[in-house]
């Protein structure tokens, strides 16, 4: 029986494919025959995802949180490699200008040296409180518009060559626990609720939409963050450690072929145990 993962002559976009995860789906895309576009914010960084593939591809700078951006890129793409078979919503961030983590980050430092002094703290981590609207918006708009842009940029791409394509978008475990800053974690949890009403709505067109949570994984997100801070993660998780980015590509590669044919509208959970949905 053929390999029901090999995505031979299919057009795949992958979102943040400059590093971390989304390079290590793009090339995972690849290597099972795909045409992968490479979009991130940063131009050097997907060319070297790009001269790292097996077959062709291309690479293109494009904001995601730009609809017109992100348009002209899928017209760029489809005129160089064709209409699209498979999108990876993976291009994410935490942060942005004046989402006051700096604050949060400050007292979470206060609290955890009370805690070792004392063993009791007063301090509140507030975040949402110095929160600016435009770091609610920057988090949001790269995280869920973002998405939102590229799925309605591939889908018209489906829908006009007719491809029973498959979507899917990186969400975490985060939007189940709610462990995390509350633009991020809103964001992944809407993106969930994106996938189903598409499964729903896409499923008649044989368009396949599926979410991928990961848990803590091993990524340039990671650089940084003190090394107990780790070790306590990973001392929570029953598989002992985080992800590499190489494990959530090969859920994802699943989800992008067609051996996860009957699968549309789920959440494909990938974090060693850390929390259960
Ligand atoms: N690493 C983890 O532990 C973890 C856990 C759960 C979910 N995730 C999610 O997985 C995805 C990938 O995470 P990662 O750890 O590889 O992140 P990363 O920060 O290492 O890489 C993200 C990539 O996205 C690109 N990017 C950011 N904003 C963009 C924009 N506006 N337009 C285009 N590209 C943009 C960056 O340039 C970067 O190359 C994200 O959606 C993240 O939220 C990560």
């Amino acid at each position: 029986m053929a390999d029901q993962q090999d995505l031979t002559g299919k057009v795949a976009v992958v979102t943040g494919a400059g590093q971390g995860m989304g390079r290590a789906i793009a090339l995972r895309l690849s290597e099972l025959g795909a045409r992968v576009a490479a979009l991130d914010l940063n131009s050097a960084a997907i060319e070297e995802t790009v001269a790292a593939f097996t077959g062709s591809g291309m690479a293109i700078a494009c904001n995601v949180s730009d609809s017109a951006a992100v348009n002209s890129a899928f017209t760029e793409l489809q005129a160089e490699l064709g209409e699209v078979s498979v999108l990876v919503n993976n291009a994410g961030t935490g942060r942005a200008a004046g989402d006051g983590s700096d604050k949060m980050y400050e007292l979470m430092g206060q609290r955890n040296e009370e805690l070792a002094a004392n063993g009791e703290s007063k301090t509140h981590v507030d975040h949402l409180i110095h929160m600016q609207d435009e770091g609610w918006k920057g988090v949001m708009g790269v995280n869920l518009d973002g998405a939102f842009y590229c799925t309605r940029a591939a889908v018209r791409s489906m829908v006009r060559s007719g491809i029973k394509g498959s979507i899917i978008s990186i969400a975490s475990t985060a939007a189940q626990s709610g462990e995390g800053p509350v633009h991020y974690v809103t964001s992944k949890a809407a993106l969930i609720g994106m996938t189903r009403a598409l499964a729903r709505e896409l499923g008649s067109r044989n368009i396949r939409i599926n979410a991928v949570a990961p848990g803590p994984t091993n990524t340039p997100i990671m650089e940084g963050i003190p090394e107990q801070w780790i070790k306590d993660m990973e001392d929570a998780i029953p598989l002992g450690r985080m992800a590499e980015p190489s494990e959530i590509a090969q859920a994802v590669s699943w989800l992008a072929s067609d051996a996860s044919s009957m699968c549309t509208g789920s959440v494909l959970v990938a974090n060693g145990g850390s929390y259960f949905f």
